[in-house]
């Protein structure tokens, strides 16, 4: 299967790594020239912290490659997406399958609308990736992915099922479920927990667990998380989200979030697309969303003026 990765970002670059390692046909699509260049002659290189390898997928700023492709990743931020979608549909073969696995709400609906609802296939994954370089990454956790049908989707089950064995067999651990919705809305809540804490108080994943001061703050969030799935159309009970944050908490201890890396680097999150999605979905529904508006805007804030050292 020829694959087409959009995004040289982290998890482009993971993703592309590890499916070109055992030699899967794979092209990342970048818009930088530099980041094909130096992939193109140096390939990509991932480093777990104990041992690095390297791989060799092609990588190209030309959108026309997309022809080609039969599986297509969209690796790129939440705000990309409808751009990045609307930019290769016009070169995508008709039987390519779209392939979304980003965090936040509303991607799958945006490449389901450009592509229609039949060849988007929705998922996420517990991998974990830091872009260390043009064409290297830091693979902090080798986590599962998972595939499956989703409300805005359609995609026939055997061809989710195809897609799920041909990354497993390149390289990516994949499975498939029956409903993706609950499980996705389930990791949104926890990124509406962690990303935003975490990018406010400036600390790695772990330390949110030994703040105290910060539990009221979690339940308040799984609370509105869990009331945002219902009204979503996900029953979510509080409990087992609450014991899914700390344990993700736990499990992650010493990363740094993503959303934390943006404001360190003065880069825009994705908080319109985690606590700013589902403060829409509550508010539009008449209902409160306080603690998902209060993190939204502050992290909005700090996006406006950098983090300030003291
Ligand atoms: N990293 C992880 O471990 C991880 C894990 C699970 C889920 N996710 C989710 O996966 C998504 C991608 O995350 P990430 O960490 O890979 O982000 P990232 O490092 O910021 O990479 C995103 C990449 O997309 C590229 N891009 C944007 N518009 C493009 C366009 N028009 N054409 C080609 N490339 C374009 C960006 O290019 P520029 O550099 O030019 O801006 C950037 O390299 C997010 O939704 C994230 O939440 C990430």
């Amino acid at each position: 299967m020829k694959i087409l990765i959009v995004g040289a970002g982290a998890l482009g670059i993971l993703f592309a790594g590890l499916m070109s390692r055992h030699g899967g046909d794979v092209v990342i699509l970048t818009r930088r020239r530099e980041a094909a260049e130096t992939i193109s002659s140096n390939g990509i290189i991932i480093s777990d912290g104990k041992s690095s390898w390297r791989a060799w997928p092609g990588c190209t700023t030309d959108p026309r490659t997309a022809s080609s492709a039969e599986l297509c990743l969209v690796c790129v931020k939440s705000y990309d997406t409808e751009a990045v979608a609307r930019m290769i549909s016009p070169y995508l073969n008709e039987s390519c399958l779209v392939t979304t696995v980003q965090n936040g709400l509303n991607n799958v609906e945006r490449l389901a609308e450009v592509f229609g609802p039949e060849r988007v296939i929705a998922g996420y994954t517990l991998q974990a990736s830091t872009l260390t370089g043009l064409n290297s990454v830091y693979h902090a956790y080798d986590g599962e992915t998972v595939l499956g049908l989703h409300p805005s989707t359609t995609t026939p089950v055997e061809k989710i099922k195809q897609v799920a064995d041909e990354l497993t067999s390149a390289g990516v651990k994949t499975k498939t479920v029956e409903n993706v919705y609950p499980e996705a809305l389930t990791k949104l809540i926890i990124n509406s927990v962690i990303n935003p804490l975490t990018a406010i108080l400036g600390v790695r994943n772990g330390e949110l667990q030994e703040l105290q001061e910060l539990s009221w703050i979690i339940d308040r969030l799984v609370e509105e998380g869990v009331e945002a799935a219902s009204l979503l159309g996900a029953r979510l009970k509080p409990e087992h989200v609450k014991r899914r944050v700390y344990e993700a908490i736990k499990a992650t201890y010493e990363n740094k979030s993503s959303m934390l890396q943006d404001i360190e680097k003065g880069r825009r999150t994705e908080i319109e697309f985690i606590n700013g999605a589902l403060a829409r979905v509550l508010l539009t529904a008449g209902r409160p969303a306080p603690a998902n508006t209060l993190l939204t805007q502050l992290v909005l804030a700090f996006e406006r003026k950098g983090r300030r050292s003291w």
